[in-house]
């Protein structure tokens, strides 16, 4: 089974080593209830929709914070890639090799960034949609007008379209990852365990960089489900 060339890991075993921290797991999974319960509720019930949607800005926020300040392979710095890392990583992809990636792989990395994008887009647009009969809508919705809101009702839904097809193409690649590379990427985001050669040393989460996470993704959470008004 060929694994990452360096001199140690020829010879060593494989051994569990901490990868994901418990938030990057709890809000990955929490994220995935979530979007699924919004999808859901879109069309059954709008007060449930609107706070299932606060939860994900909660969450949204608290992940780029803890992209920040997170454990090590939760840091955008320890995933984020230039071309060159990218390209050479592409050229691997078709290979039937085991992938030793500790955090993402560099083109995990942009499907990350993509899904926290378009999350963002659409919980963002959420909050101005107007409901067709104008008497419902987003927390901001009474900031634009009728056309503007129901304008951006039809982009929500859009955007919606488009989180489907990443979301899919997600799986799918998870999936490519499991069947044809052998690798379970899904085990290590359950239980933050991966197993490999070499310990790459991620530092560990600190309490107080989640505390403070925790409380400014409920505040903004918050002050959006109040419309910014106090
Ligand atoms: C609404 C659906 C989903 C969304 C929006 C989503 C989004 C994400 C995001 C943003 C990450 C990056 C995690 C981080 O660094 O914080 C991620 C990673 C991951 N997701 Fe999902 N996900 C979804 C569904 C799923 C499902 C159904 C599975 C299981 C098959 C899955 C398996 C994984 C795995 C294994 C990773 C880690 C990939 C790696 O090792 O690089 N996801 N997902
Ligand atoms: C994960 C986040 C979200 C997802 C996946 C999502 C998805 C959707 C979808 C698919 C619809 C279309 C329902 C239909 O007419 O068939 C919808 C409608 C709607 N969404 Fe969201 N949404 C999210 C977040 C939000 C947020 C944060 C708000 C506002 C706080 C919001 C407010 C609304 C409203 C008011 C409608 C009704 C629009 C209408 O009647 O045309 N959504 N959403």
């Amino acid at each position: 089974m060929p694994m990452a060339e360096t001199p140690e890991s020829t010879s060593q075993a494989l051994r569990p080593v901490r990868v994901w921290d418990g938030a990057v797991r709890l809000s990955h999974w929490l994220i995935v209830a979530l979007v699924a319960f919004s999808w859901w509720s879109a069309g059954e019930n709008l007060t449930w929709h609107r706070w299932s949607g606060y939860a994900v800005i909660g969450l949204l926020v608290f992940r780029v914070w803890w992209g920040f300040t997170g454990g090590g392979a939760a840091r955008f710095t320890s995933f984020l890639r230039g071309p060159a890392t990218l390209l050479s990583y592409l050229r691997t992809v078709g290979r039937r090799d085991v992938s030793t990636t500790p955090g993402h792989n560099p083109l995990g990395a942009i499907s990350v960034v993509a899904l926290l994008l378009v999350l963002a887009a659409q919980v963002g647009t959420g909050l101005f949609v107007v409901d067709v009969d104008a008497f419902d809508g987003g927390p901001m919705s009474d900031r634009v007008s009728f056309e503007t809101g129901r304008a951006i009702a039809e982009i929500h839904e859009t955007i919606f379209r488009v989180l489907q097809a990443l979301v899919a193409l997600h799986v799918v690649a998870v999936v490519y990852y499991l069947v044809w590379k052998r690798t379970d990427l899904i085990t290590p985001m359950i239980t933050g365990v991966k197993k490999l050669a070499t310990d790459p040393g991620f530092a560990p989460a600190r309490l107080w960089a989640f505390v403070v996470g925790v409380g400014i993704a409920g505040a903004v959470a918050w002050a959006l489900s109040k419309g910014l008004r106090f």
